[in-house]
């Protein structure tokens, strides 16, 4: 298993990226659940952040899309508004043990 980082480590309602030997992810915290994603739009393919760590939208509910202004459900990924409205992005597999976020191998693929 990969280790990303404790859950202490991402405020509630924000989001970290992570570089992966599967690729870049990012995992978002609500409370103590977190959901991870591919960084990668499902419309073309390029990553949701400009800046380190910056994914959530203002109000800490969605996460954003940097380029276009798109915004994704924290809980499943599914765009609400944006190009890729109606589309999700790709979920990765993560589990918190002892209050530590892993990713098991192949996870993101
Ligand atoms: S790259 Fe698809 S909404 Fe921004």
């Amino acid at each position: 298993m990969h280790r990303l980082c404790t859950l202490g480590d991402i405020p509630d309602h924000d989001a970290r990226g992570f570089r992966t030997p599967e690729g870049d992810i990012v995992v978002a915290r609500q409370g103590m659940e977190v959901f991870a994603y591919r960084n990668r739009c499902p419309h073309i393919g390029i990553c949701l952040n400009f800046q380190p760590d910056v994914f959530m939208d203002l109000t800490g509910r969605h996460l954003l899309c940097s380029n276009h202004g798109a915004l994704f459900r924290v809980k499943d990924g599914y765009c609400l508004r944006g190009p890729c409205s109606g589309q999700s992005l790709r979920k990765v597999e993560v589990v918190i043990e002892n209050g530590v976020i892993w990713m098991p191998p192949s996870a993101a693929k």
